[in-house]
């Protein structure tokens, strides 16, 4: 099995790309023999590639430094040659689930859809808690869904539901927004999908064969990452048993706004830039497996942010860039991460 040289220099966007292989960089990421892991598929997949964004929080001012980086980040995506086949648009699209936050963030990325890119959205907590989602569905539709495309199942899922805190509190919709918007939260408690989604991916997994291409975006990572700041997703282990019959999985979260990926059992895991700031890595010492980008100059508004794109393969390998303006990703990475 090989990753063509020639498709990946096709998928490039505004960077330049080169040939990668899975070993060159699997010391750093704890991964050996990616390729190998990847027995040819029954199910026929026709390469193709999408590009994944999030993290946007953008406020109702007009002008804010975020609207430019989600619009740079939209801007880069049009100019990718080939295009890609869709956009998905990861979460925390608002920053405090304000109805202007979200027009002013459906008005940017509807430029995608006018240039026949279409997007799916998945909500992050930022879009939600202000009116428990009510808006957003009006804008948006469903916040979880699947559909197949060129030989690969895609999910998505609202991965940022908590136990009501806030009747017994009697907290306003504002409090109760103000509260989860923060980055450690004392009495929001764990998020996750629940029952009801547990139950549909059942369902919508049910007839698929193993062997079926599955990609799942989630705004949370599917493991235990660092529950303090809700980097994580309570019903995780629920939704890996549900997908464990598959022979392979990618997982592609938001949330964390900083470059990170791990694999747990048939999952292979990877976060998404943010276009608005870049968190910090959690301030304690985690045995995973991790990649990790450079810090970033808080007055420089490019620095550290970005979005990625993905190409997936015939063999269902595959490749996620980051794109991001500045200098921040490894050098070793900047050739894409094997998925
Ligand atoms: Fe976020
Ligand atoms: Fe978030």
């Amino acid at each position: 099995m090989k990753i063509s040289r020639r498709n990946l220099i096709k998928l490039s966007a505004t960077a330049g790309l080169t040939a990668f292989t899975a070993t060159s960089i699997s010391p750093l990421l704890g991964v050996v023999n990616v390729a190998q892991a990847n027995p040819r598929k029954k199910t026929k997949i026709t390469p193709f590639n999408f590009a994944v964004i999030g993290d946007a929080h953008l406020y109702e001012m007009p002008n804010h430094r975020f609207d430019k980086t989600l619009e740079r980040a939209v801007n880069d995506v049009l100019k990718m040659k080939p295009k890609p086949d869709f956009v998905v648009f990861i979460g925390d699209l608002a920053n405090f689930g304000k109805k202007e936050e979200l027009l002013k963030g459906k008005r940017i990325l509807d430029k995608l859809r006018k240039a026949g890119i279409p997007y799916k959205m998945i909500p992050g907590e930022h879009d939600w808690y202000l009116d428990l989602g009510k808006f957003w569905k009006k804008l948006f539709g469903s916040p979880y869904w699947s559909f197949d495309h060129k030989g690969v199942h895609f999910i998505g899922m609202n991965s940022i539901l908590v136990e009501d805190y806030w009747t017994a509190r009697d907290m306003t919709p504002w409090e109760r927004m103000l509260a989860i918007a923060e980055l450690e939260c004392h009495i929001c408690g764990l998020w996750g999908v629940g029952e009801k989604q547990l139950q549909w991916l059942k369902e919508d997994v049910k007839n698929l064969s193993p062997d079926t291409p599955i990609v799942i975006f989630t705004h949370s990572p599917l493991w235990n990452y660092y529950p303090r700041w809700n980097f994580q997703t309570k019903d995780a282990d629920a939704i890996r048993d549900i997908l464990s019959k598959f022979e392979k999985v990618i997982a592609i979260h938001g949330h964390v706004h900083q470059v990170v990926y791990n694999r747990t059992g048939n999952m292979v895991h990877i976060g998404n830039l943010a276009t608005s700031w870049p968190w910090p890595y959690p301030p304690v010492e985690l045995p995973y497996p991790k990649i990790v980008m450079h810090r970033a100059d808080p007055g420089d508004i490019y620095d550290g942010v970005g979005f990625a794109t993905t190409y997936i393969d015939d063999t269902f390998l595959g490749n996620m860039k980051y794109v991001e303006w500045a200098d921040l990703i490894p050098k070793d990475l900047k050739n894409g991460i094997p998925l």
